[in-house]
């Protein structure tokens, strides 16, 4: 076992592969936790080199087992050093008509799963004085979009708690920021058509879109030991969307 523990949630697609693989190459030791091991992760870890990847399978909305993650985490790997609360979901829909159930799934997912999963995380980086958490926010927490006030009220709770956090954990070692993304084409933005990429792009002031691996780089910069004062911070990654 070689390299500093960091559990991605989320680490099989999308952003959360990316930035598995980003990590794994600069050397940590990357644990991935989804419901699913999917061929795009299984093809990723055979090919690392520097870190390696590993995978746990976990629904992360079935918050009774998250203390119990962070322990099979640290028999089996080593003690976290670092943690990206990656893990989301997206689900759109107009707030007079969506059902409770599916506000409530969103909140769960988006909100007290990743709080929760940190606090357990957390425990562990401060007892050793030193560690990293980076949660994935949204640009949307700042502009508003059509259709996803539940989603957006879900990724400004991350802001406010990555600050409130930061100032708890920082006497301790641990440093604690967020990223945004802006537009990032994953399953998660599949169902925009090509009409509103183009839009999304062309408002951007470098006209384009945000691949996952620019949001890794961003994730792996805070996680690095280059980041070491910056902390309570949000870093947006939007191609310029919200200059
Ligand atoms: N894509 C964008 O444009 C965009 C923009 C701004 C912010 N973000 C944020 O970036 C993060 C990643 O987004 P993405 O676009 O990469 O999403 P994605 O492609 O849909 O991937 C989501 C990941 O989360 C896992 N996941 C979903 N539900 C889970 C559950 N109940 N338990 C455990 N794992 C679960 C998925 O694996 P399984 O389904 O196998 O569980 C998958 O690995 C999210 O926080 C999202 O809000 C995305």
């Amino acid at each position: 076992m070689s390299g500093r523990v960091v559990l991605v949630t989320g680490g099989t697609r999308g952003i959360g592969l990316a930035t598995a693989v980003a990590l794994a190459g600069d050397g940590f030791h990357v644990v991935a936790v989804a419901r699913r091991r999917s061929e795009a992760f299984a093809a990723a870890s055979a090919g690392v080199s520097g870190g390696s990847l590993h995978f746990i399978p976990c629904d992360l909305g079935e918050l009774d087992r998250l203390q119990q993650l962070v322990q099979t985490i640290r028999r089996e790997h080593g003690p976290l050093y670092g943690l990206v609360a990656n893990a989301a979901i997206g689900t759109p829909g107009l707030l007079a008509t969506m059902p409770d159930a599916e506000i409530g799934r969103l909140v769960h997912l988006n909100t007290l799963s990743p709080m929760l999963l940190t606090k357990y995380a957390m425990r562990g980086m401060m007892a050793a004085g030193a560690g990293r958490i980076v949660t994935i926010a949204s640009i949307i927490a700042f502009t508003g979009y059509n259709a996803l006030s539940v989603y957006a009220a879900t990724k400004a709770s991350m802001i406010g708690f990555t600050r409130s956090l930061a100032r708890e954990a920082g006497r301790l070692g641990v440093t604690v920021n967020a990223v945004a993304p802006g537009f990032v084409e994953t399953e998660m933005t599949e169902s925009m058509d090509e009409a509103q990429r183009e839009r999304v792009a062309a408002r951007s002031a470098l006209r384009r879109l945000v691949a996952p691996e620019d949001v890794a780089s961003a994730v792996a910069y805070l996680v690095s030991d280059k980041a070491r004062n910056i902390t309570g911070t949000v870093m947006t990654v939007d191609a310029g969307s919200t200059a």
